[in-house]
């Protein structure tokens, strides 16, 4: 446990990471960790979203279930009420500043850990469910981070993902003009004016690939969407 109350894991390997993205992503939400919180507990419709995401984690009480790339914080309060006060929640996450506001905000609970590290290599070994919203499109391998936390749960254990991606609706059109240019604006590094690979493709990509994943590793599949479309969440138990 570190001075900020924040537990540091050993092997993250991100402080010194070479990958420009990882470390283009924890400078941007580093920088932007206030202003990402606000969003992310205020968005109209966020906390139903955050509240069923976590419901279809299928916890008991008494359960441990991870978030990977929890950012502030704003879903450990959902686990926390589906594990009770005898579960363990424990929120990963590679960028120091959104971990010391995730910390913040659930000091109350002493089953809360927030924990310093890379959710593609989890520093955590064991656990009956997984979640991990608005985090596979910064994963330059989706679907092998799903495949590990798949693994992590086991047999009988949950991993939920929620994303948000293209809308597949008939009215997708003009709700992905709109999600076109909020995924430009608020990709890292946003002063990059030209992209290899545009933005919301690659990010169509990666949720694509990691959601066709967890299908692919289930025995049985729950899949919802809201936002017009434009956010997915599928909730795996897996075989
Ligand atoms: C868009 S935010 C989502 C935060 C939170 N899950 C939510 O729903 O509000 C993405 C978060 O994933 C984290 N992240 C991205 N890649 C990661 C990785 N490989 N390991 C750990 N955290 C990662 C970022 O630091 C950021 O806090």
């Amino acid at each position: 446990m570190t001075a900020d109350g924040t537990d540091e894991t050993t092997g993250a390997g991100t402080e010194t990471g070479t990958d420009t993205g990882e470390e283009d992503a924890q400078a941007f939400y580093g920088r932007w960790a206030r202003l990402y919180d606000l969003l992310a507990r205020k968005t109209p419709g966020i906390t139903a979203l955050r509240a069923r995401a976590a419901a279809a984690c299928r916890l008991e009480s008494g359960d441990t279930v991870v978030e990977m790339g929890c950012g502030t914080g704003a879903n450990l309060p959902y686990l926390r009420e589906q594990v009770g006060p005898e579960g363990t929640v424990i929120g990963v996450d590679f960028t120091r500043p959104v971990l010391e506001r995730a910390r913040e905000l659930t000091v109350e609970y002493d089953n809360v850990h927030v924990v310093r590290g890379d959710a593609t290599a989890p520093p955590v070994a064991d656990a009956d469910a997984v979640l991990a919203t608005f985090v596979a499109g910064m994963l330059a391998d989706p679907a092998g981070a799903v495949d590990d936390w798949c693994d992590l749960v086991g047999s009988d254990g949950h991993v939920v993902l929620v994303n948000a991606a293209r809308s597949r609706e008939w009215y997708g059109p003009p709700v992905n003009a709109v999600f076109r240019a909020v995924v430009v604006l608020s990709t890292p590094p946003t002063t990059k004016l030209r992209y290899e690979t545009s933005p919301h493709e690659l990010l169509d990509e990666r949720i694509d690939a990691a959601h066709d994943r967890l299908r692919d590793r289930s025995a049985a599949i729950a899949h919802e969407t809201h936002a017009f479309g434009v956010v997915r969440l599928t909730g795996g138990r897996i075989r």
